[in-house]
C-alpha cells in the first residue's frame, strides 16, 4: 500500500532545508533537480514511497516499490571544483553505511567502488550523483536508494542473487521502521557534511577507505570507454580508483562497474 505517513514530519537537518514527501514519483532525483533549478536551498530533500522510473547509474533502472525502501534525493551546493564532485559519492557512501550499520548488527557492511553499499556481500543501497547549475551556482543532487524491508522474493528475478535489504540481513528478519532509518540517514549525511564541507570534502575518501571491499582485490572495471584490469590499490583524493597491473600504475578510473574479484596484498 502506498502511504507517506512513515516519512511525514521528518525534518532536514540542514538549516534551510526541508523535506518534500510524495506517495509516488517517476524519480526523486528528477524532482530534486527541478527544485534545485528553481533555487531550492541546500538541504532540500525529496522522498517518495515509490518511484515509477527510478534511475541507477549507467542508464540502469532502480527497482523502487512502495512500502519497502528509502528512495530520496538531496540537494547540496558545496564549493567544489568540477573534478572534486566525486568526493560527494564518498561522503554519501560513508553516511549510508554508518546510518545502516545499527539496523543490521552482526552483518558485514562495506562499499564496493564506486557507489554500492553491500550488506553481507549483496547490494543494499546505491548512490546517484548528478550535478547542474542554477543562477550561475553549481548544485548536486545526491540520489540514494536504500533497500530496507524487501524479502528476497520481492526483488525482480535478475536481481535476487545480488540484492538484499537491511531486513534480510537481520538474523530474525524482523521488519524495520523506515522512519527511523530515514532520520538516521539524514542525520549522518548532515553530520559528515558539516565536518567535511569546510575542507572541500578532502577527508571523505579517508573516511571511505576502511569500508572499501574493493581495495586490495584484483578487479576488472567495465566503463563506457572499455575495460581495465589490475589490482585496486587506492583511491585518489577525489575518489577515483587507482590500480596497478604487471606493467605498473594504471591511469585512475573515474567510473565503471567492478566485475571481478580475488584477494591480493595491497
Ligand atoms: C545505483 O546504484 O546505480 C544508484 C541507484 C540510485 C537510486 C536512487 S533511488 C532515489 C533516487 N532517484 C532515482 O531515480 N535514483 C536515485
Amino acid at each position: 500500500m502506498v502511504s507517506v505517513a512513515w516519512a511525514e514530519g521528518v525534518a532536514s537537518p540542514w538549516p534551510e532545508g526541508r523535506v518534500e514527501v510524495h506517495r509516488s514519483l517517476p524519480s526523486t532525483s528528477d524532482r530534486a533537480r527541478e527544485l534545485a533549478l528553481a533555487g531550492a536551498p541546500e538541504g532540500t530533500v525529496v522522498v517518495a514511497d515509490a518511484q515509477t522510473a527510478g534511475r541507477g547509474r549507467r542508464g540502469r533502472a532502480w527497482s523502487s516499490p512502495a512500502g519497502q525502501g528509502i528512495w530520496c534525493s538531496l540537494i547540496v551546493r558545496p564549493l567544489l571544483d568540477p573534478e572534486q564532485w566525486p568526493r560527494l559519492v564518498a561522503w554519501a557512501s560513508v553516511a549510508v553505511v554508518q546510518a545502516g550499520v545499527p539496523f543490521v548488527s552482526g552483518a558485514s557492511v562495506g562499499v564496493k567502488w564506486p557507489n554500492d553499499v553491500l550488506v553481507d556481500g549483496r547490494k543494499a543501497a546505491g548512490m546517484l550523483l548528478e550535478v547542474g547549475r542554477s543562477g550561475g551556482m553549481p548544485f548536486a543532487v545526491v540520489g540514494i536508494g536504500l533497500n530496507v524491508n524487501q524479502e528476497p522474493h520481492h526483488f525482480p528475478a535478475p536481481l535476487r542473487e545480488r540484492a538484499t535489504s537491511l531486513r534480510a540481513a537481520r538474523p530474525g528478519g524482523e521488519p524495520i521502521d523506515r522512519r527511523q532509518v530515514l532520520k538516521a540517514l539524514l542525520h549522518r549525511l548532515w553530520t559528515v557534511y558539516e565536518e567535511e564541507a569546510p575542507t572541500r570534502f578532502q577527508g571523505a575518501v579517508d573516511r571511505l577507505r576502511p569500508y572499501s571491499v574493493t581495495l586490495g582485490r584484483r578487479v576488472r572495471v567495465e566503463g563506457d570507454g572499455g575495460a581495465v584490469e589490475g589490482v585496486a590499490v587506492d583511491f585518489t583524493p577525489d575518489g577515483l580508483l587507482q590500480g596497478r597491473d604487471g606493467r605498473g600504475v594504471l591511469q585512475p578510473v573515474s567510473s565503471g562497474d567492478v566485475v571481478a574479484a580475488g584477494r591480493e596484498d595491497r
